[in-house]
């Protein structure tokens, strides 16, 4: 068979048929109505405590932000009508890459990375020691209370001891009591809950978010059938763990390497942590099978796990110059030294993994807002966030156009929404005030 065959098939795997999204739109909807109904599912429905905010919250608040591969601070002043400044900020990764420390392993203890947590705190502390804090934590997590939620496991490969099953508010009070900083966190929400805040502050058609980051994620507004009242309740569906979606050979191999395999498919399938690898895992396959010039199995990066990072794929689609040189680059120091014909299946293989995330992640928007028409919004807004929806080209615009063609009597946008883990932690602490 011809390499040009060879290539053809392989990204026949990653094919998903546009045709396929209202049904798995349809699955997702009834896996979101087994877990309403308290039946097995792959998602979940786990209560925010909060619903859509007015836009009118005021005052200044510190966020914390932990959920992403940086650690992040800020004291956030929320002035209204959408309007907010971050005062101060102060980031600092998880994991050194000097390699002086690493918080993501199961070396470390929850004391010790919630201790990590409260000395960044601390360095705002002088200037908002009267603000009220508001906490973004973007794991799977079980909410009692608008500020109480208990770790249910870690998800995007990180894995502190001792951890499960303990109250997240708890862990960061203690640590920050533990350095004289005495201070509960007033709201707890997951990442998507504070994009959808900080989108919802901006713009009332806001009716959920979703974040494509290092991991994915989204939650929706639902009637808060989980307590007495019918009120309508941001709810986080950890969609990412989403099942009902076919694997492929490349998809099996990334999953039984993962700290957790047979969980998360579908996050596996279409965010920041995980497309890199994939990718990798398939130009390896190729490579070894000798469809692809330049492959040299002794270089590192055909032997290190996760050594392709996802930004490799944004190169490749970018068409500016400094994205393309930036590829070259990367190309050289991996001493990958490929022809026209590599660079070519390169971009086509790139271009396949992409495409299915995006029509994957439409589906589910495509269930949310088929969903959410009981609602009766006139205008539906899903805010968005993550590396995903900033670099990658044609990634929102892409996801969009799908959502305009399944849903053609309606109008859907999505709204690229930056900020919603600080803004929307503030935003989520101002509303614990009425
Ligand atoms: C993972 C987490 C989820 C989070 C998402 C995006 O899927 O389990 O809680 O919202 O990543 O960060």
């Amino acid at each position: 068979m011809t390499a040009k065959k060879i290539i053809e098939q392989t990204c026949g795997l990653y094919r998903v048929d546009l045709s396929s999204v209202k049904k798995i739109a349809a699955e997702f909807n009834g896996e979101l109505d087994r877990a309403l109904a308290g039946e097995k599912s792959s998602l979940q429905i786990i209560p925010s405590f909060l619903s859509a905010p007015s836009g009118q919250e005021k005052g200044r608040y510190i966020a914390v932000d932990f959920g992403g591969s940086n650690l992040r601070v800020m004291l956030v002043e929320l002035r209204g009508q959408g309007c907010y400044e971050i005062i101060k900020l102060v980031s600092q990764p998880l994991k050194d890459p000097q390699g002086r420390y690493d918080y993501t392993t199961a070396d470390t203890s929850g004391h010790e990375v919630f201790a990590f947590v409260a000395d960044l705190v601390s360095e705002i502390w002088a200037e908002a020691s009267s603000c009220k804090l508001g906490l973004t934590f973007s794991y799977p997590m079980l909410q009692n209370s608008i500020c109480s939620a208990r770790l249910l496991r870690w998800t995007k490969e990180l894995k502190p001891r001792q951890t499960e099953g303990r109250d997240i508010g708890q862990m960061l009070s203690k640590a920050l009591i533990d350095i004289g900083i005495d201070i509960k966190p007033a709201a707890i929400i997951n990442d998507t809950v504070g994009v959808f805040m900080a989108g919802c502050y901006h713009d009332s058609a806001v009716c959920a978010g979703s974040i494509c980051g290092t991991g994915y994620n989204n939650c929706l507004l639902e009637p808060g059938r989980m307590t007495a009242s019918e009120q309508v309740m941001i709810v986080n569906t950890e969609a990412g763990n989403f099942s009902s979606l076919p694997f492929n050979y490349y998809d099996q191999i990334l999953d039984q390497a993962t700290d957790d395999p047979g969980q998360q498919k579908m996050e596996k399938m279409v965010s920041g942590k995980y497309l890199g690898e994939l990718m990798r895992i398939t130009l390896r396959d190729l490579g070894e099978k000798g469809y692809l010039p330049g492959y040299d199995r002794s270089e590192r990066i055909w032997n290190q796990p996760y050594s392709l990072p996802t930004e490799v794929l944004s190169w490749l689609q970018s068409k500016r110059s400094e994205e393309i040189e930036q590829f070259a680059y990367w190309i050289e120091v991996n001493g990958f030294y490929t022809n026209q014909d590599g660079l070519a299946w390169l971009n086509l293989i790139s271009a396949a993994i992409l495409e299915r995330a995006m029509i994957l992640i439409a589906a589910t928007y495509t269930a949310i807002l088929e969903r959410n028409r009981q609602l009766n919004n006139e205008k539906q807004v899903i805010a968005v966030d993550g590396a995903l929806f900033k670099y990658m080209p044609g990634f929102l615009t892409g996801i969009e156009s799908i959502l305009r063609s399944e849903l053609p009597d309606r109008s859907v946008a999505l709204m690229y929404t930056s900020d919603g883990s600080n803004v929307g932690a503030a935003v989520a602490a101002a509303m614990t005030e009425r």
